[in-house]
């Protein structure tokens, strides 16, 4: 990998041995786009890339007396507003005069071994020098003083490149920063095809295909989070791509608030894509010597379809993304009680649960919402981060330090961001909610939402978070949020910066994380936002692994689990087994379908296990027995989508190791049909010269070489409704699944 500036023609050439991102200065200084792709021979100048021609009524640049340089039809690669390109910019700035007009001129370039941080905000990182090269690009505009740097990280293992934007005022304006996008980028062609995942609470990340042409399509997040409704992470791709082969573009946010995420197709055939904070409601005050740095994003390109697109990001998401003592570690087997009690319990009756898990072989009991404050129901408590004796009567300390002595990790659920009206922290510091003067605040859920804009705030926080687990054996945290950010206004703050509150907000929370797991390097975090609610990039750099979705329903999680996988590792995706019915949908699943999609995930139950039948008590022993020996292999290896369950009545994938000699297979057929047809699942990934047993509950053991798997398929067929009840048949319902595991000789 590497990035090369050819002096003569003045352009970069940033590589590793899969991809090319080209960069070129343009004639009046700004950076143009010359290719992105796959990976091109380097040589001396791709100007010919960039097409420069004189076309009737569009405006060309003013000063070059060049008649062929009009913006508009140039590929940029951080365009601005007002001038001769029509299409969206990646930023605007507002000068005391009224002009929204800027020129980032080209001043000069530095190379630097691996990637610096961001300060303040969730980024990739390396860990070794050699792991990546990083341009910055510093751009100046005379007009406003202001510096521009552009940073681009191309990674040596890993088909992405990473980029970010920094604005420093170096003049004596007031300046207003109305937008300023992450990335952006023009590609050649409208030809394309726009990838969303989209969804509200318990229906997370469904994929959604449009066509570019001509014209916008966006998605955004207006909510204060990233939402359930719409995710940071969008795909270009070329029609006719499939998961395994042809183009793909993913493009991702490392940031958990509002964003826009945007692809324009315009009438000169060119795509611009960008993503970042979502401009509406955002202005930043670039007072005199006031920098603005944005959120990271990263893009990949792949050439090996979506499963190619989806493995970069797994694997920079959870190696260089996630951080810390559990990056790489094992994640406990854990029971949570919320669907057990929901707030209904007692020390007596969590020790019990405690026990039954124990002897399970469950690792991590989480004690969710209700522990705290007057929280018997959603409507109070939520700010008093102290121990509600009446139900604990050995408070937290005492009732995990029993828990541990069992052999057990404790872990605990807060809520830091949200206060409910009937708290002492409330009726302490009513001003300590975003609220929008003379206007009532809207409730969610019976919350309010702190003002975690104001460090104050957040060191009140902080201090009680901090006395609950420096007091108990805790070794895991459910940091939830469950409400969308509405009459976003901080009372601490000048009317001229109101603008800035939703991201102070989001810097807030990101403080918060930074302090608690500095305090607190041992403890495991997982993020929850009404389950999936800010399932995005900013959060797995603070917490390994996400509440994926409140819907724990098998069949609704084949579908969520698959959706997510396009961009977010399998480690990441926390999954529970839960009782039926169901306490989202009612549906009766059975238990190894349970089993079998949720241990694609940070694996637990969320269950009252001491009303567990025996028989179904003895089945849950032998799973968690096999989600330690296996959970390594599936949260490292390689994640294949193999079958779609929102095209077809089937949902399928795989993980094989690095080296190809074991793989897991979950295939699920989600409504029986009688005399259901043939059934093959090719397999993907493996060697094909190997030959690999194959063991599945209830089946006999095969062997199978890796080219027929892949290429002829497994055989998943079940045998007629009639043979139902034979010697050795499996069990034939609605909602069936079967893990296979491969193992080579
Ligand atoms: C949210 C979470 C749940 C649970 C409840 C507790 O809905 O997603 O998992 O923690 O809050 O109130």
């Amino acid at each position: 990998m590497s990035v090369v500036f050819h002096e003569k023609s003045g352009e970069f050439h940033l590589f590793n041995d899969e991809i090319s991102y080209i960069i070129s200065i343009l004639p009046n200084g700004q950076l143009g786009q010359l290719y992105y792709g796959k990976r091109l021979r380097d040589r001396e100048s791709f100007e010919h890339l960039q097409e420069y021609g004189m076309r009737s009524m569009v405006a060309w640049v003013g000063g070059l007396g060049r008649r062929d340089v009009s913006l508009e039809l140039l590929k940029q690669e951080y365009p601005s507003f007002g001038s001769s390109d029509f299409r969206n910019p990646a930023f605007e700035i507002l000068q005391e005069n009224g002009s929204h007009v800027s020129n980032f001129r080209y001043v000069s370039h530095e190379i630097i071994s691996g990637k610096p941080g961001l300060s303040g905000l969730p980024a990739t990182y390396t860990e070794a020098p050699e792991e990546a090269d990083t341009i910055v690009f510093t751009l100046f505009d005379e007009v406003t003083q202001v510096e521009l740097k552009l940073n681009y990280t191309v990674f040596r293992d890993y088909n992405a490149i990473a980029r970010s934007a920094h604005f420093e005022n170096k003049g004596s304006q007031t300046l207003k920063l109305n937008s300023a996008m992450s990335f952006s980028l023009d590609l050649p062609g409208t030809e394309y095809e726009w990838m969303q995942f989209s969804g509200a609470w318990a229906r997370e990340r469904e994929p959604f295909v449009k066509k570019i042409g001509s014209g916008v399509t966006s998605v955004e997040s207006m909510r204060g989070c990233s939402s359930p409704n719409q995710n940071p992470f969008v795909v270009i791709r070329k029609p006719g791509t499939t998961e395994d082969c042809g183009e793909a573009y993913g493009v991702s946010l490392v940031y958990s608030g509002n964003f826009l995420a945007q692809a324009e197709g315009d009438t000169y055939g060119q795509t611009r894509v960008m993503i970042g904070i979502n401009p509406r409601g955002f202005c930043w005050n670039l007072t005199p010597g006031e920098v603005f740095q944005t959120p990271e994003a990263v893009v990949v390109y792949s050439a090996q379809g979506l499963n190619g697109m989806s493995q970069n990001f797994h694997e920079l998401y959870r190696t260089r993304l996630a951080r810390g003592y559990w990056r790489d570690r094992e994640r406990p087997v854990l029971l949570n009680n919320w669907e057990a009690t929901y707030m209904d319990f007692d020390e007596e009756k969590i020790l019990n649960i405690a026990r039954k898990a124990c002897e399970a072989g469950i690792e991590l009991f989480v004690l969710d919402d209700g522990w705290f404050g007057k929280r018997n129901d959603d409507f109070r408590g939520l700010g008093d981060w102290f121990v509600n004796t009446d139900k604990l009567e050995n408070g937290i300390s005492g009732l995990s330090r029993k828990i541990t002595e069992m052999g057990m990790r404790f872990g605990l659920w807060f809520e830091p961001e949200m206060v409910n009206e009937d708290s002492d922290l409330f009726r302490a510091h009513p001003d300590w909610i975003l609220a929008t003067p003379g206007r009532e605040p809207s409730l969610g859920r019976n919350q309010c939402v702190l003002d975690f804009s104001r460090k104050v705030v957040v060191d009140a926080i902080y201090e009680m978070m901090e006395k609950v687990i420096a007091d108990s054996d805790i070794t895991y945290i459910k940091w939830d949020m469950n409400r969308s950010i509405t009459e976003c206004y901080s009372a601490a703050y000048a009317a001229n910066q109101q603008g800035e509150i939703y991201h102070r907000y989001i810097l807030g929370v990101y403080d918060l994380y930074e302090r608690l797991i500095t305090r607190f390097p041992e403890i495991l975090f997982e993020s929850c936002a009404s389950g999936g609610a800010r399932f995005d990039p900013g959060m797995l750099y603070y917490a390994p692994q996400a509440w994926c979705s409140d819907d724990t329903d098998a069949v609704e999680r084949i579908g969520i689990q698959y959706g997510t996988s396009y961009c977010y590792p399998v480690s990441s995706v926390g999954a529970h087994v839960s009782v039926v019915p169901n306490h989202q949908i009612l549906r009766e699943t059975p238990l190894e379908t349970r089993f079998n999609v949720a241990m694609f995930g940070a694996f637990g139950y969320e269950l009252d296990i001491t009303r567990m039948p025996e028989e179904e008590f003895e089945e849950v022993k032998k799973q968690v027995a096999f989600v330690k020996q296996y959970r390594k292999l599936i949260h490292t290896g390689t994640y294949y989508r193999l079958a779609d369950p929102f095209a077809t009545n089937e949902g399928a994938w795989m993980v094989v190791s690095q080296d190809q000699k074991e793989a897991i297979v979950m295939y699920s057929r989600i409504l029986i049909h009688p005399n259901s047809p043939v059934k093959r699942l090719k397999l993907k990934g493996l060697n094909p010269d190997l030959e690999y047993r194959i063991e599945a509950p209830r089946k006999k053991e095969v062997s199978r070489c890796g080219d027929e798997l892949m290429y002829a398929g497994l055989i998943t067929t079940e045998p007629a409704i009639g043979d139902i009840g034979e010697a050795g048949a499996d069990v034939y319902t609605d909602f069936y699944s079967k893990v296979y595991v491969l193992k080579a000789n």
